[in-house]
């Protein structure tokens, strides 16, 4: 077993669904992400479960992981969608997917991406700031439009995670304070082209205690009376994403019962309960298949350089992040184990995906890098100039390719050299 479900050793050749990860790097090269249409089904299908007795909308967070054909599948299991800029909205649209199930996060939106989510007939536009709900009433006023509206408060509440994906403390950028929330829904009223429909919060990600989740919530549900007595039709209450997922030894709560505490925080109102999970949904559905390069021995330390880095996977050298990282062929016992430093060619120190694994490997070996279902490809880069990886599919036995390695000369197509 590896113990990520939709990925098992199998005659020890680590398999995805039927496919051997040999067959998948012969047949497509290396570095190379790869997904479990199983493993992803079955996490949507968990949270619908979940959600079976509550009337609600999941809200797949695009960011987590942006390929047409996962939108597609989401598109096609029932899902909505949280979208954070006007290429994300686009993304949406190529999939299938429909704008009145689609949400509108994010601090900065422009005033083209607010024409375009208008334009489109999104469900509601999350703001974030008075100036932001300024600048919709004047472009919804032009289109002589309505724009639905969620407010965006910010519970200031520790979601104990890393602080550089924890949201919903005062001090960070997200939202308003809950103290200011009335005073902006009352001053919201004089605009014309704004209709309230929502109140939606979201405080952070990889999330493993239920916790900050709770009271999040109860923060949200006073809030929601209070503006409802003055009042305030509300129709849905927005809770965000953030369910964290076992990355290695962590014990995050299961969807069933991070869904449970929702309902149960929330049992008291009627609203429509929305959620925008990302990583939950796809980042055990998902890994990054590499190979071993070279075998680095000095006297301090034991490297491996593969052929995926930090550009491909950044959330090692951005976060310090734990991935598991396991062979594709399972006992090699004839060679030495050694604590691996699992290392890119880049040239940074920060170019790392593990260190100190047990591994023992040999030049040309596949080692597959787990967990990396969401925010891997979506926030890979060209950086030293290397093509982003391919992208596939496995469904049972058959393996799609749902994005080709990208050339160089698709990244110098931009470029221009100036007479
Ligand atoms: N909703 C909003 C408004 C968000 O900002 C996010 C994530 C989500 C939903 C989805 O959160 P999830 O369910 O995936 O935790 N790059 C980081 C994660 C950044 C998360 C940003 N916002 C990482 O690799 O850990």
């Amino acid at each position: 077993m590896s113990g990520f479900p939709g990925f098992d050793y199998r005659n020890n050749a680590l398999h995805v669904e039927s496919v051997s990860l040999t067959q998948i790097a012969e047949e497509f090269g290396t570095p190379c992400y790869v997904y479990s249409r199983a493993a992803l089904t079955s996490a949507y299908q968990e949270f619908e479960d979940a959600f079976a007795q509550r009337e609600h909308l999941i809200c797949y967070a695009v960011k987590a992981n942006s390929n047409i054909a996962i939108l597609n599948l989401l598109v096609r299991l029932g899902s909505g969608f949280d979208i954070v800029s006007g290429g994300e909205l686009q993304r949406v649209i190529k999939a299938g997917g429909d704008p009145q199930k689609t949400v509108f996060s994010g601090v900065g939106k422009n005033a083209d991406e607010m024409r375009m989510a208008l334009a489109a007939n999104i469900l509601c536009f999350n703001v974030e700031s008075l100036a932001e709900l300024l600048l919709l009433n004047q472009i919804a006023g032009d289109m002589n439009k309505i724009a639905p509206v969620s407010l965006r408060v910010n519970p200031d509440v520790d979601a104990k995670t890393h602080p550089y994906i924890s949201t919903g403390l005062k001090e960070n950028k997200f939202g308003v304070p809950v103290e200011e929330a009335e005073r902006i829904y009352q001053t919201a009223q004089q605009f014309p082209h704004i209709r309230f429909t929502g109140l939606d919060c979201h405080i952070g990600s990889q999330l493993t205690e239920l916790g900050p989740f709770k009271q999040a919530s109860e923060k949200m549900i006073n809030l929601l009376a209070q503006l409802q007595s003055q009042g305030l039709k509300i129709e849905h209450l927005d809770l965000g994403g953030g369910l964290g997922i076992r990355y290695t030894d962590e014990t995050p709560p299961s969807i069933k019962d991070y869904v449970a505490t929702l309902c149960a925080s929330t049992s008291q109102v009627t609203q429509r309960i929305l959620i925008e999970p990302g990583r939950a949904m796809i980042g055990n559905a998902g890994l990054l298949l590499t190979r071993t390069e070279y075998l680095k021995h000095t006297p301090d330390r034991n490297f491996a350089v593969v052929d995926a880095a930090m550009n491909d996977l950044l959330r090692p050298a951005l976060y310090g992040a734990y991935h598991d990282i396991l062979p594709a062929k399972k006992n090699n016992t004839a060679l030495q184990t050694h604590d691996y430093q699992i290392v890119g060619p880049i040239c940074e120190t920060g170019d790392f995906l593990g260190h100190d694994r047990k591994l023992n490997l040999t030049h040309g070996d596949l080692l597959a890098v787990m967990s990396a279902g969401a925010y891997g490809m979506s926030m890979a880069s060209n950086y030293n100039t290397r093509s982003r990886p391919a992208e596939v599919l496995v469904d049972g036995d058959t393996v799609y390719l749902i994005r080709q390695r990208e050339t160089i000369e698709q990244l110098f197509a931009t470029e221009t050299i100036v007479p």
